[in-house]
């Protein structure tokens, strides 16, 4: 497999075309965002326990069943995937009320609602990424009503799926981003990371945040708590 040129450089990944046009190479930065861009740092080596996690992540959800973009991990810092066109939307699934959540509705931080929670976002930085509704995604073009059904459901699993293998290394998964993407067939599958930059994940003795809360915040030991993560799934990985 051989790199070709930069195809798109975000906020904390650049995706390289490959000799094959149906596979990229996303490359893991170690930048960190947050605030809509307000806020940035470079935290050394953040790159590579998110390529290591979220490798980990997918492998995980291929294993229970769910298509998603991903192939292989290549090396500390790549990972081989399939192409998508990215849809623009963030699909954020809230099992505990927290972040924005908390703040828009008045609600305490770790209030336990008696069911999931799924928002949309439309993906555009000049706008602030807006939460939108079944609705507006259609009439926006995103998704047709069908799409949206499938994607609900996939999101339900992947939640499920995610939910219990953090509850096996003693963390409590809060919240997460997940994205979809449109491979040339016209299929949808689950792409872009899944790490500590997207999820809440909590330590369920002590509470404490393991995830980038800690760089929102500014409460320190960012890269200690995203190798914890890494460590406990890396344990659990190898009893297998
Ligand atoms: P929020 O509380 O800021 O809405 O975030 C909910 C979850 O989604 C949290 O785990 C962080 C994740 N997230 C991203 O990864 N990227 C984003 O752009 C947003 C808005 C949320």
């Amino acid at each position: 497999m051989k790199q070709l040129e930069l195809l798109y450089e975000g906020k904390a990944k650049q995706v390289y075309a490959t000799d094959d046009s149906e596979r990229i190479i996303v490359r893991f930065k170690d930048t960190a965002t947050a605030y809509n861009n307000l806020k940035k740092a470079v935290i050394a080596n953040k790159g590579l326990l998110n390529n290591d996690i979220s490798a980990m992540l997918y492998r995980h959800l291929e294993a229970a069943g769910i298509c998603t973009h991903f192939i292989e991990k290549l090396n500390e810092r790549d990972q081989l995937c399939r192409r998508v066109s990215i849809i623009p939307i963030e699909v954020i699934v809230r099992n505990i009320v927290a972040g924005t959540m908390a703040q828009r509705l008045g609600m305490e931080e770790g209030t336990r609602p008696s069911n999931t929670i799924i928002d949309l976002c439309y993906k555009r930085d000049d706008l602030g990424d807006p939460l939108i509704n079944d609705d507006h995604a259609v009439a926006l073009g995103l998704v047709t009503y069908g799409e949206l059904k499938g994607i609900y459901a996939t999101t339900r699993r992947i939640n499920e799926a995610l939910t219990a293998l953090f509850d096996r290394v003693g963390i409590t998964l809060v919240d997460f981003k997940i994205e979809y993407g449109r491979t040339s067939g016209g299929g949808i599958i689950l792409a872009d990371e899944l790490s500590p930059d997207t999820c809440r994940l909590w330590d369920k003795q002590t509470g404490e945040k393991l995830d980038k809360d800690r760089f929102r915040r500014d409460l320190g030991k960012i890269i200690e708590a995203y190798g914890e993560i890494d460590r406990r799934l890396k344990r659990l990985e190898e009893e297998f």
